[in-house]
């Protein structure tokens, strides 16, 4: 099969891209308002660019009124996010903080989660998050439709037992993170496999 994704298929190219690339990993980010009111929702056209700077990005796209979601306008206004990532204990909360609230309604006491203040920006991440990143704003892109948020990576916080704290090495069952797939669809990522260098 074969679609023109950027012509008469392009009304097709959402359910296309979105169930094709995948998994993908799942940004948690919380932000906060003028106001200091909290705000979390996850995106997943999310993923991590470079290390020197470190660098993240992510696409909040608009409602369907065509206004920016909660996320997008806290950034325009703050500069401010925290990434927060996820697993398997914490999906079904993550995915509750999806539902298009009130922007006045902090989604994280709704999904009964408890939060750390960061230390270097005031939005505050997600207790039980295996990681976190606190992120300010590094550039804001608008493509047609398209919101991509590039994020600057400051601090890394990553829960106790995950690396080994002299070589980093990745304690692989202390982190089984979550992946998006199409729909309401998620993946597991237990299982996994080593190639070794050619
Ligand atoms: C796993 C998952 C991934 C999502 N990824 C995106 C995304 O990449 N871009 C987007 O605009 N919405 C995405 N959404 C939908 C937003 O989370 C949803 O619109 C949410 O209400 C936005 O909240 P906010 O207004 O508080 O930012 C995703 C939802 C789920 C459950």
């Amino acid at each position: 099969m074969q679609f023109e994704i950027d012509g008469k298929d392009k009304d097709r190219a959402y359910k296309l891209l979105s169930t094709l690339v995948t998994p993908r990993p799942i940004a948690w980010v919380t932000t906060v308002n003028e106001t200091g009111l909290i705000n979390a929702a996850p995106y997943s056209f999310f993923n991590v660019f470079g290390t020197k700077p470190p660098i993240v990005a992510f696409a909040p796209g608009n409602r369907s009124s065509g206004k920016p979601k909660d996320t997008a306008a806290n950034i325009e206004s703050t500069g401010e996010f925290v990434v927060n990532l996820v697993d398997e204990a914490i999906a079904e909360a993550m995915h509750l903080t999806s539902a298009s609230e009130p922007s006045e309604v902090n989604e994280l006491d709704a999904a009964g989660l408890e939060t750390r203040a960061s230390d270097k920006v005031r939005p505050p991440r997600i207790a039980n998050a295996p990681v976190s990143m606190e992120c300010t704003v590094h550039d804001s892109l608008i493509i047609g439709e398209n919101r991509l948020v590039i994020g600057y990576v400051h601090v890394l916080h990553v829960r106790d037992g995950v690396l080994d704290p002299d070589t980093l090495h990745l304690n692989a069952e202390a982190y089984p993170v979550i992946g998006r797939m199409f729909g309401s669809g998620y993946t597991k990522t237990r299982e996994r496999f080593d190639i070794e260098l050619p």
